[in-house]
């Protein structure tokens, strides 16, 4: 765990986090795919700014530092940087891209515009096949393919270098074995970068040697004991959304302080069918969690009355939110803690931290990302955010390794304002009702047909449109509802599910059969960009 207090605190970072590799963030698109190819290796990475001073980065006791690609030039007067001394700290370095080109630059060498941009696909071809071949591409094919995306190429080496791979139009890889500095053009982070993980692997286990001992039990070990210290003999509370992150979160801090941990977990009226009893049964049944249900759905309603204005929906249920949570804790401060809260558990994970606005240094702010609608930011306690290092499905396997049942495991993202954005116009309860049970059936038979676990999310919209239909002999003019089921990795990018015919008809059999009120189903086939998966 390494909160923002703790980094202070501490001089040094936990076990498992040291002798892993710092990525140091020039600002490109795949510099979080790199963090994430190193932990496959389990070897632990952190990235940091590419600013962030010598100090800090050896408060890891790296085995490794990559320097990542970026956007810019490095002749280019604005062209981020980070501290020379990086290179001469006796600890293996590997540049990828623009880090390739920073430090030819920056040890003496000549960067250039390319005569022609190399973009997708190459050949690798080795300089050298004896004994002095590179370690990197140790059991490397020739003729390899691997990934480009460069404007610029290296022209002169820096002295002490050689070159030891070349593409068609460009050096591919350099190396000063002596430095111990190692870089090359390609990105091997991508998978079209057939050797890649190979390549990676190389690197961290014949050039920095590290040892792959970074996983989940020596994460959920060193985490619980990291928090006991940090809590002492004081209180926390934790706001539960119902989701993996912030389950995983409390299941942790539980375990550590026991029943001095209060959760906190708010219906807020906008919750799916029947999902604050289960979540709270579950909760409290299945994983022994102490955690205090506040119905406000009144009050949230009565928020939303006449409201149709998305982002005006979000900002009053944010608002509220805070509102309800703030009088919760105020009460148990006041009564049943029996020792002073001192600390706010957050289910923060490791993309909701990193910005890859940290290529302007560690002046840019990270952003602070609220899970649950937007928790209170005066509230006065420190925050406890166990899962700041990891990724989502990282933390879906601690969650594995922590017992919890696969309904919270696999559970889609539900956003904070929940059904509110699914609902267009006015939210009422006669219309969250119709929502809650054309989604629930829209879930059921994705499972039936065997598919949650394969797709991002699924779910209903209400439309506040009518149309007219006919049912027996009855003419009908009732709502509409939206189906949208999407496929994605990480929600950034979405496809519009292509599913079965079969499971489209029943889907929208059910609704208007079941529904009374909506009579007509339709099936969202808009991809994002340029759609977004929420509806609002
Ligand atoms: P969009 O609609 O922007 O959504 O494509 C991307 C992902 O984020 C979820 N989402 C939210 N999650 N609070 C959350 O915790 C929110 O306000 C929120 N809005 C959208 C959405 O469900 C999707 O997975």
């Amino acid at each position: 765990m390494t909160t923002g207090a703790k980094m202070q605190e501490e001089h040094l970072k936990p076990q498992s986090e040291r002798g892993g590799v710092v990525v140091l963030d020039f600002g490109g698109q795949y510099t979080q795919l790199i963090a994430r190819r190193i932990r496959e290796q389990k070897v632990f990475s952190a990235i940091l700014p590419c600013t962030t001073n010598v100090e800090e980065i050896r408060k890891y006791e790296p085995a490794g530092i990559i320097l990542s690609g970026g956007p810019n030039s490095v002749y280019a007067a604005d062209a981020p940087k980070c501290d020379p001394a990086v290179l001469s700290q006796g600890v293996p370095v590997l540049g990828i891209c623009y880090g390739m080109q920073w430090i030819t630059h920056t040890l003496g060498g000549h960067v250039e515009r390319a005569g022609r941009r190399e973009y997708g696909r190459a050949k690798l071809h080795f300089e050298d096949s004896s004994e002095q071949a590179s370690p990197l591409f140790k059991n490397i094919p020739a003729g390899s393919n691997v990934w480009n995306s460069h404007g610029d190429h290296v022209r002169a080496l820096a002295p002490g270098f050689r070159c030891t791979a070349k593409t068609e139009n460009a050096v591919g890889a350099i190396e000063d074995r002596a430095r111990k500095i190692y870089a090359v053009e390609f990105h091997p982070e991508v998978n079209h970068t057939t050797h890649g993980t190979e390549i990676l692997r190389n690197f961290l286990f014949e050039v920095c040697k590290a040892e792959p001992k970074w996983n989940g039990a020596a994460f959920v070990e060193e985490t619980v004991e990291a928090i006991r210290k940090k809590v002492g003999d004081k209180w926390a509370i934790c706001g539960l959304s119902g989701g993996v992150d912030s389950t995983v979160a409390a299941v942790l801090v539980h375990k550590a302080i026991g029943n001095r941990l209060t959760n906190v977990f708010v219906n807020t009226g906008l919750l799916r069918k029947n999902e604050f009893e289960d979540t709270l049964k579950m909760y409290r049944e299945r994983l022994g969690l102490h955690v205090i249900g506040v119905d406000a759905t009144d009050l949230f309603l009565a928020q939303l009355k006449g409201v149709t204005d998305p982002e005006e929906k979000r900002k009053r249920i944010g608002r509220e939110f805070i509102a309800v949570f703030d009088e919760t804790a105020r009460k148990l401060q006041a009564g049943e803690a029996h020792g002073e809260i001192g600390f706010l558990v957050q289910g923060t994970l490791y993309p909701d931290v990193i910005e890859s606005v940290s290529v302007k240094g560690p002046s840019a702010t990270i952003k602070t990302h609220h899970n649950v609608g937007g928790l209170p930011e005066k509230m006065p306690f420190a925050l406890i955010e166990p899962l700041r290092d990891l990724f989502k499905d990282e933390v879906r396997r601690i969650g594995k390794d922590l017992g919890l049942p696969d309904e919270i495991l696999l559970k889609h993202p539900f956003p904070g304002p929940g059904l509110a954005v699914r609902l267009l116009g006015e939210v009422n309860a006669e219309h969250l009702k119709l929502l809650r049970e054309a989604d629930a059936i829209v879930r059921e038979e994705i499972k039936a047909a065997g598919l949650y676990s394969r797709i991002w999310q699924g779910f209903a919209v209400l439309l506040p449109v009518r149309s007219v239909g006919v049912m027996g002999d009855e003419r009908t003019y009732g709502l509409t509802a939206a189906v949208r089921v999407v496929e994605s990795d990480d929600a950034m990018t979405a496809d519009w599910s292509r599913l079965p015919a079969e499971v489209l008809e029943r889907i929208s059999l059910r609704i208007v059969n079941e529904v009374r009120g909506i009579t007509r189903v339709v099936y969202d086939i808009t991809s994002k960009p340029p759609g977004t998966i929420e509806w609002e």
